[in-house]
This record gives C-alpha cells, sequence and structure tokens, in this order.
C-alpha cells in the first residue's frame, strides 16, 4: 500500500512538470513558430473544403498565420516542404475570399484494387528481440522517418521527433537507462528514441502528444519492416528523473521534448511465432 502511493505520487509530480513546460516561457525558435503556422493553415485548409465556403471564416486563424509567418526566417526555410504548404494554403484563403463560387479543391483518390496484400502485411508485423549485425543504411533510416511523418498529427502539429542511433558505443551506454533494452543477446543495430516537442501542446491537451508520437512510431515501425527490417518497442514509462536526464544528455534532447518511447531495430532470421489476438467479439462491437 505504501509502496503503490509512493508511485502515485511520483506520477504527480512528473503530470505537474509537464504542466510547467506548457506554461513556461517558450523557447521560440523557427521550429516552434513552424508548428504553430502549420495549425493554423491546416485550420484555414479545412475551412476551404466546407461546403458552402464562408467567406472570412477563422479571419484570426489567418492573421494568427500571418504573424508567424512574420517570425520564421524566410531564408533558412524556404526550401522547407511544410512552409511552402502553409504559404500555399494562406494564399489559397485569400484568393478564395475573392473568388465568386468555390473551386473544386479535391484531387482523384487512389483506389486499391486487393485490400488483403495490406492486411497480410500489417498482420506480419511481430516484435522481434534478436538481430543479425548487418548496418541498415542511413537512406533506409531517412526513407522510414519520411513515411512515419505521414502519420496523423494533432491539428497537423507534427511535434514527433526521431533519434536514430547507429554507433555501438553509444547505445552500450545507454543500455543501463533503458530497462526494455537488457537480454538483447546479439546487440541492437539502431535504436530509435521518439520524443514530442512539447511547446505547441497547451496543458488541457498535453495527453496528445503520446498519441501524436504512438501514430508517428507505428508507421515507423511499419515501414522498417516493409524494407525486411524487424524492431521492438521499449517501454520508456517508468524511467527514473536520473535515466532521463542521461539519455537526454547522450541525446542532446532540449528540455522541452519529452521521451515517449524507443524503438530496437536491425535485420533478423531470429523470428518467433506471432502471439495470437483476443476474439473479434473481446474488442470489436458494430453498431447498424
Ligand atoms: C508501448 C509498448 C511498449 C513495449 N515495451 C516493450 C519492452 O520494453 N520490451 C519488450 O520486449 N517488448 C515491448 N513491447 C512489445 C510487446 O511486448 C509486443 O508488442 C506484444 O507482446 C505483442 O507482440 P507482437 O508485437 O510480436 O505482436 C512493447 C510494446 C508496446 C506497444
Amino acid at each position: 500500500m505504501f509502496y503503490k502511493l509512493r508511485v502515485y505520487l511520483r506520477e504527480l509530480k512528473k503530470s505537474s512538470e509537464q504542466i510547467k513546460i506548457s506554461l513556461k516561457e517558450k523557447k521560440c525558435d523557427d521550429l516552434y513558430y513552424l508548428s504553430k503556422l502549420a495549425k493554423c493553415c491546416h485550420i484555414l485548409d479545412k475551412g476551404c473544403y466546407t461546403v458552402p465556403f464562408e467567406k472570412k471564416h477563422s479571419l484570426s486563424i489567418y492573421n494568427e498565420a500571418k504573424r508567424y509567418i512574420e517570425k520564421i526566417d524566410y531564408e533558412k526555410n524556404r526550401n522547407d516542404s511544410c512552409y511552402n504548404w502553409c504559404v500555399k494554403k494562406i494564399k489559397r484563403y485569400e484568393e478564395m475570399q475573392e473568388e465568386m463560387s468555390s473551386p473544386n479543391l479535391y484531387v482523384e483518390p487512389v483506389v486499391y484494387k486487393d485490400s488483403s496484400v495490406f492486411d497480410d502485411f500489417i498482420n506480419s508485423f511481430i516484435s522481434v528481440r534478436r538481430f543479425s549485425d548487418k548496418t541498415i543504411s542511413n537512406d533506409i533510416i531517412k526513407q522510414s522517418i519520411k513515411t512515419a511523418q505521414s502519420a496523423s498529427s494533432s491539428c497537423f502539429r507534427q511535434t514527433p521527433r526521431c533519434y536514430a542511433i547507429k554507433s555501438f558505443d553509444l547505445i552500450k551506454k545507454m543500455t543501463p537507462s533503458i530497462a526494455g533494452l537488457t537480454g538483447f543477446s546479439n546487440g541492437v543495430p539502431l535504436l530509435f528514441c521518439i520524443t514530442s516537442d512539447l511547446r505547441s501542446y497547451d496543458c488541457v491537451d498535453r495527453d496528445l502528444a503520446y498519441i501524436d508520437s504512438t501514430l508517428f512510431s507505428q508507421n515507423l515501425v511499419l515501414s522498417l519492416r516493409a524494407k525486411n527490417i524487424y524492431s521492438v518497442f521499449l517501454n520508456f514509462q517508468q524511467a527514473s528523473k536520473t535515466d532521463i536526464s542521461i539519455i537526454k544528455e547522450y541525446l542532446k534532447i532540449p528540455e522541452y521534448e519529452k521521451i515517449i518511447i524507443f524503438i530496437a531495430c536491425g535485420y533478423s532470421d531470429y523470428i518467433s511465432e506471432k502471439p495470437q489476438r483476443l476474439d473479434f467479439e473481446k474488442v470489436g462491437k458494430i453498431y447498424e
């Protein structure tokens, strides 16, 4: 009973630390403003697809977006895809204030003929904890992170950050601080640390940090699986304050980022049997 109380108190303290971050004066760099800008442009974009289109809808969001644009260093970001998407959406919003009728903004849907291939692929995902020592190329890592980024994110904030660690020495140094990493007999060729930049969340939506980074992480492991790389998530929620600071120090993670999860990855010939899931009736309900 005493032990449980101590754990609850520790968790309560952790939550208040998160609240402090969301209230603290923010380090307002380009990345922070880009996240805020993306959120505004996402709202303007959604509005442009509303039928019938209402002129002057979200005018305050439009003004907010313009303020963020001014704060972002143009020279450093003019080639950034997201920045350019935002600029395009602001322009579109402005044009639509002048147009007499709403243009058709929809694009051709991509139609898949055989969904079973995708279902089989997703079902082929399995956690693997024994890897061969073959290295994973930086191109594969970059491609997979790009695919991970296509995951949905709350209000398009795009807060997940991804640290890919290939260095044998660094992984060895970090291992004692990541409980889930013990017992990998062949070592880990690639370790991902997934964090969330908490600056763009208000106090009430701080739990979205977990959702956004989890969706990103799931896309990441599926993209790796598509390249025949196996992986396993490693829990970090029970990490002590000391372990969190050790990892943050090694990876130079800023204080406003929260570590959400680790993922160990590698090629493997050691695939175990996939654990069977609960039957449909226990997890799903259809209302007609
Ligand atoms: C949030 C999360 C944390 C996990 N943490 C660990 C971990 O620390 N160590 C580990 O060996 N597996 C970990 N796993 C993997 C689960 O044990 C595994 O997904 C589950 O047993 C189902 O097996 P499967 O992924 O092979 O289908 C974690 C999975 C999730 C989603």
